[in-house]
């Protein structure tokens, strides 16, 4: 079942809770690929896309962790989660093979719901009230 976004998932930070809905929407994508049998049109076009924004997404979060003060540990842990990320989708990918696009795919959105859900809803938040806290401007947007 594709993922519909709730109030539970907002981190209350504008640019962050716009980029995750975008995230949701190619994780969808790609799992209604998947589920229509479309598997390599899903990990050659849905796939790049995705990481390419998740490269992205990831830069601007660490870049709000900056502004920060007294959050080193947990700062840590997130850039931690992050790295994790990109390590299993390299991983995924490269065990990739002809015969096995069904086995990835499912794999990848799996993967991706899981984790994605799990970070926002205990990580980002945690951001997002850190920053909201120390920072009012935050609170305008
Ligand atoms: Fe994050």
């Amino acid at each position: 079942m594709t993922i519909q976004w709730t109030k539970g998932l907002n981190t209350n930070i504008r640019s962050i809770d716009l980029q995750h809905q975008e995230l949701v929407s190619l994780i969808n994508q790609l799992e209604t690929l998947h589920l229509a049998g479309r598997n390599t049109q899903a990990l050659d076009e849905v796939l790049p896309q995705l990481h390419t924004y998740v490269l992205f997404h990831f830069r601007e979060e660490e870049d709000l962790m900056v502004m920060l003060v007294g959050n080193e540990e947990l700062d840590q842990l997130h850039l931690a989660q992050h790295r994790e990320f990109i390590d299993h989708m390299h991983t995924l990918q490269q065990r990739r093979n002809p015969h096995n696009e069904a086995d990835t795919a499912q794999a990848l959105v799996h993967y991706l719901k899981n984790w994605l859900l799990e970070h926002i809803a205990t990580t980002d938040r945690d951001l997002g009230q850190k920053l909201l806290a120390q920072h009012t401007a935050f609170a305008a947007r």
